[in-house]
């Protein structure tokens, strides 16, 4: 047997650790999905990668459950037992899915996790539907009678998708505004996008878990400042894949994010530096731009420094997230494990 202070060490690998959160959570996330209307349900299922179109079992598809993970550890690091955790894991994956399935429609992007996305596969119509069905299974299952502050817990939920909705509101407004002049997206814009958008969520993950074991305010307060922080490094690395990645790894078309105009953070970076003017004027052409010219983009921002500054920003926003778990009392072993994850995480997605 490892002794305990070994174990103390050397907490168990990432997948490991979201493995074990998976498997604790399926039974409840399964059981929710399964009392939607049959038809809903699939679509559920699918956006969730559990199903195929049809209903066969997935092979392919399912997230890493980051935010699952996140609300078990929470409990746990809160000194809860993991159980404690799993309503709100289940919550926040149906939100994160609920989420991105709306998404994919607000950016007319075809492709989620290498399949159709669900108003691809199933309707818009359809799509809009499964999407609100996952919210209200959200909430159902966070005021189930036998969860401990359910009321807070909602609450808490509530108020991440309000600043959910602020920052894809505002995600959605960049797209129009222009690369440069006195309308343009200025940094401090982008991150507190970026922190409603993905952080939000991110923190709620964390706190809710540690809210739900009957932690103090304190605590449940730093890790949601916590999953914020992490949440700004998710997104710059989603901008970082959106125009680097590899297409067979991320599962979105190459360069989607350049296409769209989207206002991501290498290219603010990059449109800030000294050499920065050359990409404003391709940007800013009224054509659309070809294949070629979004490659010349992307050459252009790297060369600006745009890439190696958001990277930059990613691990300060990392260590920050670090730092805050770090001060947080909370208890060792799930700590670490959290903050294996963290890295992890960073060194996975960066
Ligand atoms: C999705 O944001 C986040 C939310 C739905 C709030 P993005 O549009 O940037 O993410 P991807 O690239 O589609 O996953
Ligand atoms: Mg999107
Ligand atoms: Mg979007």
């Amino acid at each position: 047997m490892t002794p305990l202070s070994t174990a103390l060490q050397s907490p168990p690998a990432a997948p490991e650790i979201l493995r074990r959160c998976r498997e604790l959570v399926a039974p409840a996330l399964a059981e929710a999905v399964g009392g939607l209307h049959p038809w809903v349900a699939e679509m559920a299922g699918y956006a969730l990668g559990h199903c195929e179109m049809g209903g066969a079992p997935a092979v392919r598809g399912q997230g890493k459950g980051v935010r699952q993970a996140l609300a078990v550890l929470g409990a746990e690091a809160a000194g809860g037992p993991a159980e404690a955790g799993v309503p709100g894991a289940v919550a926040v994956e149906l939100v994160h899915t609920f989420s991105l399935l709306h998404d994919d429609i607000m950016d007319g992007d075809a492709l989620r996790r290498g399949r159709p996305a669900v108003w691809k596969a199933y309707g818009t119509g359809p799509a809009v539907l499964a999407g609100d069905a996952l919210f209200a299974l959200a909430v159902e299952t966070l005021t189930a009678p036998a969860t401990p502050h359910a009321a807070a817990a909602v609450r808490h939920l509530s108020a991440a998708l309000r600043d959910l909705v602020r920052g894809q509101a505002d995600d959605l407004l960049f797209a129009d505004r222009p690369w440069r002049g006195p309308e343009s997206v200025r940094v401090g814009e982008y991150a507190s996008m970026a922190e409603c958008k993905t952080g939000a969520l991110l923190g709620c993950a964390l706190a809710l878990g540690a809210q739900l074991a009957g932690a103090p305010r304190e605590t449940v307060t730093a890790l949601d400042r916590a999953g914020r922080h992490l949440g700004v490094a998710f997104q710059i690395a989603d901008d970082l894949l959106g125009i680097w990645g590899d297409p067979a790894v991320t599962g979105k078309p190459v360069h989607g994010d350049l296409r769209q105009g989207k206002k991501t953070l290498p290219v603010l970076l990059a449109l800030t530096a000294s050499g920065g003017s050359a990409l404003a004027e391709l940007l800013g052409s009224p054509a659309a731009l070809d294949d070629t010219a979004i490659r010349h983009a992307a050459t252009l921002v790297e060369r600006a420094g745009g890439r190696a500054a958001a990277l930059r920003e990613a691990r300060r926003q990392l260590a920050a997230a670090d730092g805050l778990m770090a001060s947080a009392s909370l208890a060792p072993r799930p700590a670490k494990e959290l903050r294996a994850l963290l890295s992890s995480l960073a060194h996975r997605t960066i």
